[in-house]
């Protein structure tokens, strides 16, 4: 009988993410900081064109991208943020677009505003693709970030008890974030209003692969969230930005945006907080110079990590082929 080994070539969801790969990527990345730092010279990628295909507003996914792709030598072509700035606007079909950026490119970056694109782009490039975002649907890099991020201030994820809150129906962070999270067996509580709650199939799968219980609260009463919070009964929590552009009625919007605040004086001394950024008003800005504040860090190792996937795919894509340099 032979055992076929599929190698990663695209990252896609975290949902089929196997742990074995998330932990090559992690790995990867501490020596990537290396390379960020002028420790170690790291040339394999010179010239290797990344395609960063952004058909939604970003910022630091965007540009990390584009950092992480520079520090590894290569180099980035930035396609228009905007549908409107692309030939998408004269009513281009996305297949052409992908199909094209495929032919110029040798790995793409893709964002969009729905669901799947990611995964139909995978199947239609002849290059690895990595979901910058897809939607309300996945945010795998984001979430091996995060991991990444907590490993490092806290030592290990397994048994810690971490609270994702906000938006848990709509953020796209979180849907990545609850799998990885599972894999490394932490103890997951959810918290949210009722009408924000994480979509139940995300929870099923979690709960269907490993050995864990995720633990919902979902109650627009905040008191006895913020009593657990104070009294240190969660090591880190993770807040999340309401997705405005989501919703389909701003009055619904308007219900639920300032559900979640957390003020200095709401926290713990060991409780870690974390955000993918941007954030509106979830977090105040005077625990930022606490030793609390993570969000920073997190959005700093956006480019280690990033560089660790792109090294990754790239190398499980191009195996031992030389490149004339
Ligand atoms: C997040 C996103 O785009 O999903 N931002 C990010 O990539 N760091 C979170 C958000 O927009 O709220």
């Amino acid at each position: 009988m032979f055992l076929y080994s599929f190698k990663m070539h695209h990252l896609i969801s975290m949902q089929d993410i196997k742990k074995e790969d998330m932990l090559k990527i992690l790995h990867r990345a501490e020596f990537m900081e290396d390379v960020c730092n002028f420790k170690v010279k790291y040339d394999k990628w010179k010239d290797i064109v990344l395609g960063n295909l952004f058909f939604e507003p970003s910022t630091r996914t965007r540009i990390s991208f584009e950092i992480a792709m520079l520090r590894l030598n290569g180099k980035v072509s930035n396609f228009a943020e905007k549908p409107s700035q692309t030939s998408l606007e004269k009513g281009e079909n996305i297949t052409d677009t992908i199909k094209v950026v495929d032919s110029y490119c040798d790995i793409i970056t893709i964002r969009s505003p729905n669901a799947g694109t990611a995964r139909y782009a995978s199947e239609i490039s002849g290059h690895p693709v990595i979901n910058a975002g897809d939607g309300s649907n996945q945010h795998p890099t984001q979430a091996l970030l995060d991991i990444y991020t907590m490993q490092k201030l806290k030592g290990k994820i397994s048994g810690l008890n971490i609270a994702l809150i906000g938006d848990l129906k709509y953020g796209r962070t979180v849907h990545s974030l609850i799998s990885a999270l599972a894999m490394f067996n932490a103890r997951i509580t959810l918290i949210s209003p009722e009408d924000l709650r994480m979509p139940s199939f995300i929870i099923e799968d979690v709960e269907k692969k490993e050995d864990v219980r995720i633990n919902e609260i979902y109650d627009i009463d905040v008191k006895d969230i913020n009593k657990k919070i104070k009294e240190g009964k969660f090591d880190i929590i993770y807040l999340t930005r309401i997705q405005k552009e989501r919703f389909a009625d701003v009055e619904e919007y308007e219900d639920v945006k300032d559900a979640y605040k957390i003020t200095k004086d709401m926290i713990s001394d060991n409780t870690i907080v974390m955000h993918p950024l941007p954030r509106i008003n979830e977090i105040d800005r005077e625990i930022d110079n606490t030793k609390n504040a993570a969000y920073f860090a997190q959005a700093k190792n956006g480019v280690p990590v990033r560089m660790a996937i792109i090294d990754y795919l790239l190398e499980n894509f191009y195996g031992d082929k030389v490149f004339v340099q």
